[in-house]
C-alpha cells in the first residue's frame, strides 16, 4: 500500500487542470505578445485566466502579476518594495518564515537593511506586542507567512494590518500554502502584497503569481521585455498561466468539502493516537479555523525523524521531517526550532498532510505503521 501524506510539500495535478493546459502546448501555441490572430488568442486566453483569479480574490485584474513561482513572487515583493522604496530602511518579519522570504531577507541585509525576526508562541502565532515595539515610521514593508507550511498556523492578519496601518508600512503576505485551503477575500484584507504557488492547489510546479494593490510603489527585478506591464518580463508560461487559473477556481469550490473532510481526518487521526496512548504533541494550534486543514504537525518523545520516515517511507508512506538535512548534517527546522519545545520532542517531528484523495483507510494504515516504527 502507498499513501501520500506530503501534500503540503506539493500536490498532484489533476485531471481538469491537465486536460485544461494540454492544448496551449502544441494547439494553440502562439506568443501572446505577437501581432496577429494567433497571439490575439493567447493574450485573451491569460487575461482571461487572470481575470478568474482575481475574481475569486475580490481584486483587479491588473494586480495580479504570474510569476514562476512562489519563491519568485516573495522575492519580487520584497525586492521590488525594498529597490523602490530607499527611504525606509527597516523591515519585520518571523521567525518562521519560508526560506524564499528568509534568504531574501537575508540577501536584503548584505544592501543594508535592517531585518526584525519576529517571535512566535508555541502555536506559532506572531507576537503583536513584538510587533509594535519594532515597527516604525523606518518600517517599509511586514512580511508574514499567512498560513505556515510546517505546523499550519493561520496568522490573526487582520490584527497585524491594523498595527501596519499606523505606520503606513506595506503588508505583504506569504499566501502560498493559504490558496484555495482557507477562504481569501484580499480586498477585505486589505494586504498591500500576497504571493501565491500553483503546485500546493493541484495545478503544476513552476507557476505563480503575485498580487500588487495598485498604487504600490515596486519596481521590478526582471528585467527584458513589456510583459506584465513591464513589471515581470519574460514570455508568458501560457499553458500553465491555464492550469492555475484553472486549479483555484475549481479548488475553491471545494474549499468547504476540503475543510469539512480533512479537518475529521484529522480529528479521527489524533483521537487514535490518544486511544492507543502515544506519546505524542501536536505543534501548532488544535484543529479548527486557526489551523490549515489537514496539516498536523506531530512531536514523539525521544525519537528520530530520520528514522521514523526512513521507517515509513519503507512502508509506503510519504511525509516530511520537521528537519533539514543534508548528506551529513541534520538540524531541526528554524519553524520547529521557533516553538522551543521541550528537547526530548525536538527531535522526532514529522509532517502529516492530507488531500481530498486522502481516506480514512490511508489514515488506519499511517497509524499502525507509525505505532509499530515508534517501537523499532
Ligand atoms: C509557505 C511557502 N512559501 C513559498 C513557497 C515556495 O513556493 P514554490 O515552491 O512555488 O517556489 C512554499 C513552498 O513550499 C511555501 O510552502
Amino acid at each position: 500500500m502507498k499513501v501520500y501524506l506530503d501534500n503540503n510539500a506539493t500536490t498532484k495535478v489533476s485531471k481538469e487542470v491537465l486536460d485544461s493546459m494540454l492544448p496551449f502546448f502544441n494547439e494553440e501555441f502562439g506568443n501572446p505578445s505577437s501581432m496577429h490572430d494567433e497571439g490575439f488568442k493567447i493574450k485573451k486566453m491569460v487575461n482571461s485566466a487572470k481575470k478568474d483569479i482575481a475574481e475569486v480574490l475580490n481584486v483587479d485584474s491588473k494586480e495580479i502579476y504570474f510569476t514562476s513561482s512562489g519563491t519568485e513572487a516573495n522575492n519580487f515583493a520584497l525586492k521590488g518594495l525594498a529597490y523602490a522604496n530607499k527611504v525606509k530602511s527597516e523591515i519585520i518579519t518571523t521567525k518562521i518564515e519560508h526560506h524564499s522570504v528568509l534568504h531574501t531577507c537575508k540577501f536584503l541585509e548584505t544592501l543594508g537593511y535592517t531585518v526584525h525576526y519576529l517571535d512566535v508562541d508555541q502555536e506559532g502565532f506572531v507576537d503583536l506586542e513584538q510587533l509594535k515595539s519594532l515597527i516604525s515610521d523606518n518600517t517599509l514593508v511586514v512580511s508574514i507567512i499567512l498560513a505556515n507550511n510546517e505546523i499550519g498556523t493561520i496568522q490573526r492578519i487582520r490584527d497585524i494590518k491594523k498595527i501596519c496601518d499606523l505606520y503606513s508600512t506595506y503588508l505583504h503576505i506569504d499566501a502560498v500554502q493559504a490558496l484555495t485551503h482557507i477562504s481569501l477575500d484580499l480586498k477585505a484584507m486589505d494586504v498591500d502584497l500576497a504571493s501565491f504557488s500553483g503546485h500546493k492547489i493541484n495545478a503544476p510546479k513552476g507557476i505563480g503569481f503575485l498580487y500588487v494593490k495598485d498604487q504600490t510603489k515596486i519596481v521590478s527585478v526582471m528585467h527584458g521585455g513589456q510583459q506584465e506591464n513591464s513589471l515581470r518580463s519574460g514570455t508568458e508560461n501560457v499553458a500553465y498561466i491555464k492550469g492555475i487559473s484553472v486549479a483555484l477556481t475549481s479548488g475553491i469550490k471545494r474549499l468547504d468539502e476540503y475543510t469539512n473532510k480533512l479537518n475529521d481526518l484529522s480529528n479521527y487521526l489524533l483521537n487514535r493516537l490518544n486511544e492507543l496512548e502515544v506519546d505524542y504533541i501536536l505543534n501548532g494550534p488544535l484543529v479548527g479555523p486557526q489551523r490549515l486543514a489537514g496539516n498536523l504537525n506531530l512531536s514523539f518523545k525521544n525519537k528520530d525523524s530520520m528514522l521514523l520516515t526512513y521507517l515509513l517511507n519503507k512502508k509506503g508512506i510519504y511525509c516530511s521531517t520537521g528537519s533539514a538535512c543534508d548528506t551529513t548534517t541534520i538540524e531541526v527546522s528554524h519553524v520547529i526550532k521557533a516553538l522551543n519545545l521541550p528537547t526530548e520532542y525536538s527531535s522526532a517531528v514529522l509532517r502529516v498532510s492530507m488531500s481530498l484523495e486522502t481516506t480514512k483507510t490511508d489514515i488506519d494504515y499511517f497509524i499502525e505503521m507509525l505505532v509499530e516504527s515508534l517501537k523499532e
